[in-house]
């Protein structure tokens, strides 16, 4: 686990003699002279920071989710929209942007279409060096924006809808992140979350060297690493905390758009600092960001068998091997359970912030990124069973059998079984009519037997990336490597150890964070240990570059430590292939017309409210609609709840983003376009009781053409409290 320590005298004084706190550089010089220099007087900036928020909700129709690769898992509407959260960071010779963002994952299209964006306004202050992009890994978003075909099968191809909300959402949110820029200090902390995490692949895990294991109390990271930006006149900015845990407390039958837990926590904790703002409105941003979070499940209760409610056998099946084995709790929903964690990682997160063991995070920005090409590279491996070592290399990339299986997450859709080493003839043909792996493929994945040769794959365009992005930042103390996949436990694990040990090699110090940020920049699946892999449960299955994909990147992120330190310039390496310059396969077809239904307008409510509601109750209203896909709302809402006000005005109190509402679409008349919405608002206990009313605003599209606003509004309903009801 990362610890923390004070900084020394140095490092408090860097601002001041910063150019002279830079190492390598003559360390005794340096130690002098902040010793001379002294601490600087106490609520002095030592950084500027900008923070911003926007948001990035996809179309909540008829798009499948990206995570569970569930074909059927399209949209039917919105239970949380899904927001980009940037932090610009600047020491006054370099600036960081780290965005996190509530999605499944990033890639190489939407970054670089990103900055393509930035661009055009800033110019050259953002680049591949400076801005790192992490997804959330939420599973109930829209997907379709990554064209790596693999990647897009599931969504029927790429869908741009997808990809321009996320694309102008997370360039809307470093804007507003660079147009907020001020003095501002920056603390550490850390603090630890016991019960909202476990590991999904135990067997794996165990298949690690006992010496290892025993190093670590748990077989899942509890650590949550939290960051404090504080302006000028104590003003709180924003938080960014990294905890490892999947957001899949919404499982694969969920159709409502939705953050999941980590989204859930960051409003949570945005709703507190930003008092009455509406929710991605307020100026505090709070960022749940991913980490190693590749073999960690949310879903508390474990596995069990789906109709039995046994335990699943150590295989993760069940008798007779027709019931599902799967994950859930801790709640009696995937909406409790959502919640449950979200409230456990709001509640540290918020204890740190109110008191927590701070440190000031001091001294200079240090950048380096790197193109890596996977398959072409080469590194040494220590099997600590034998003791030999031995040079190994990446494979092209290829996808196992486990890989089908899914996990107790989100179990797979065909008859295949996690811990599969062996191959099967049938599906060995289907392979082999999309790309048949060749000898040192198979050679290369050891014990993976390949189900897609994907780096074989290369019609009609490329499969999955085998160039993938690394990138280090170094803030002070603090060093975030941004990792292009989900490692898993003892892979981020090993990669700290590995940067703590260059760094203090380069750096001669002993207190540094070091993070794993997950999911940044490329997708590349899976990172697992070499130990993990020979097990082939699902995320070895998708450890794509073969056995020592791990062995690459702690070879990878050393020679980044340790030039980032040296402030030594690397090669940027292969810039990975433009898929939006190829001809992108789209099967999702567009909205066409909407009609409204039978003698109504678009907007008529359908379905009004009771006339009085009490804390608790559910109010369900019904209005005709258009297709939600018309337009998005981006930075806006298909519904209102208001309250009226004394002097005969209404207040919205929440809209599609909040948790107590839910916005579900669904389809009348295929061919006559009809569709409406039921708008569900669950009464908070802490409600202002009065009159109260829902809206829905949307846009239909005319057969003729063009797309035009309507809108629809409840009649007036009581809110009571409970008291009342009693
Ligand atoms: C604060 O954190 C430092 C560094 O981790 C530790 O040495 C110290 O004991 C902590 N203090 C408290 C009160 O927890
Ligand atoms: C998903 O959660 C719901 C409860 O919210 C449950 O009924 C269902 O069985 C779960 N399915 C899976 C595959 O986890
Ligand atoms: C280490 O070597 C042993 C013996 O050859 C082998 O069984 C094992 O798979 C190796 N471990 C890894 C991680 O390659």
């Amino acid at each position: 686990m990362d610890s923390v320590k004070p900084r020394n005298a140095c490092q408090a004084g860097s601002r001041a003699s910063k150019s002279s706190c830079r190492p390598p550089g003559a360390i005794f010089l340096v130690l002098l002279l902040c010793f001379l220099v002294g601490f600087l007087p106490a609520g002095r900036a030592s950084y500027s920071v900008g923070v911003g928020i926007a948001d990035t909700t996809g179309p909540v129709a008829e798009v499948v989710f990206m995570g569970y690769a569930k074909m059927d898992q399209k949209g039917t509407g919105l239970h949380l929209r899904t927001f980009s959260r940037a932090f610009v960071i600047d020491d006054g010779e370099e600036r960081f942007v780290f965005v996190s963002v509530d999605s499944a994952m990033i890639g190489h299209g939407v970054r670089a279409a990103v900055l393509r964006k930035l661009q055009t306004r800033f110019e050259k202050i953002y680049t591949e060096k400076n801005v790192m992009i992490s997804g959330t890994h939420t599973h109930s978003s829209p997907g379709g924006f990554m064209m790596d075909v693999l990647f897009d099968l599931t969504t029927f191809g790429f869908v741009q809808e997808s990809f321009n909300a996320l694309v102008n959402g997370i360039t809307k949110s470093i804007e507003r992140a660079h147009d907020a820029v001020l003095p501002a200090r920056i603390f550490l902390t850390q603090g630890q979350v016991l019960d909202a995490n476990i590991n999904r692949s135990p067997l794996a895990y165990m298949n690690n060297p006992k010496a290892e294991r025993d190093k670590y109390e748990h077989n899942v990271d509890k650590t949550i690493t939290q960051l404090q930006f504080i302006g000028v006149g104590d003003r709180p900015l924003g938080a960014i905390n990294w905890f490892a845990v999947h957001p899949t407390s919404m499982n694969n039958t969920n159709r409502l758009v939705s953050s999941d837990n980590v989204g859930y926590a960051s409003v949570l904790f945005e709703k507190v600092m930003n008092k009455d703002a509406m929710i991605g409105k307020g100026p505090f941003v709070a960022a749940f960001a991913s980490s190693n979070l590749g073999d960690v499940s949310p879903n508390t209760r474990g596995p069990k068998c789906e109709f039995s409610g046994k335990d699943c056998s150590a295989q993760y099946t069940c008798p007779g091997k027709h019931e599902m084995c799967f994950a859930s709790g801790p709640g009696r929903n995937m909406f409790e359970s959502t919640s449950i964690i979200a409230r456990k990682l709001f509640q540290e997160s918020m204890r740190l912030w109110q008191g927590g063991n701070v440190t000031e995070v001091l001294g200079p920005i240090r950048l380096v990124h790197r193109f890596v090409d996977m398959p072409k590279q080469t590194a040494e491996f220590l099997n600590e069973t034998t003791g030999s070592k031995a040079e190994v290399h990446g494979c092209q990339p290829a996808m196992g059998y486990s890989f089908a299986a899914g996990t107790t997450d989100g179990p797979g859709s065909f008859a295949f079984e996690q811990g599969t080493t062996t191959s099967n003839p049938l599906w060995n043909t289907v392979r082999n009519f999309l790309a048949e792996p060749t000898p040192e493929d198979v050679r290369c994945h050891g014990a993976k037997p390949i189900l897609l040769a994907t780096g074989r794959m290369v019609l009609p365009y490329e499969w999955q990336p085998k160039v993938v992005s690394t990138h280090v930042a170094v803030l002070g103390n603090v060093i975030i490597a941004g990792v292009p996949g989900e490692f898993t436990t003892m892979s981020g694990r090993r990669l700290r150890d590995v940067i703590r040990k260059a760094a203090n090699d380069a750096l001669q110090e002993a207190d540094l964070a070091v993070i794993v940020a997950g999911l940044c920049n490329t997708y590349s699946d899976y990172i697992t240990t070499p130990e993990e892999y020979q097990i082939q449960r699902y995320e070895g299955a998708s450890t794509i570059y073969g056995p020592h994909t791990l062995t690459i990147y702690l070879k990878q992120y050393q020679e980044l430590v340790t030039a980032a330190i040296m402030k030594k310039d690397l090669e940027p390496g292969p810039l990975p292939p433009d898929l939006l310059k190829e001809n992108l396969i789209s099967l999702v077809t567009p909205v066409l017309y909407d009609t409204p239904k039978w003698r109504h307008d678009f907007g008529d409510c359908l379905q009004q409210p009771p006339a009085k509601v009490f804390p608790g109750d559910v109010v369900t209203v019904q209005f005709v609609s258009g297709h939600p896909r018309n337009n998005l709302m981006t930075g806006s809402t298909y519904l209102t709840v208001e309250r009226l006000n004394d002097d005969e005005t209404w207040t919205s109190v929440a809209t599609d983003a909040d948790w107590e509402t839910t916005f579900v679409w669904e389809r009348t008349s295929v061919v006559l376009g009809s569709s409406d919405v039921l708008i569900s608002w669950k009464v908070p206990d802490d409600v202002e009781p009065g009159h109260y009313r829902i809206r829905h605003n949307g846009h239909y599209r005319y057969i003729l053409g063009g797309v035009y606003p309507y809108q629809g509004v409840t009649n007036q309903f009581q809110v009571l409290t409970s008291a009342v009801k009693r």
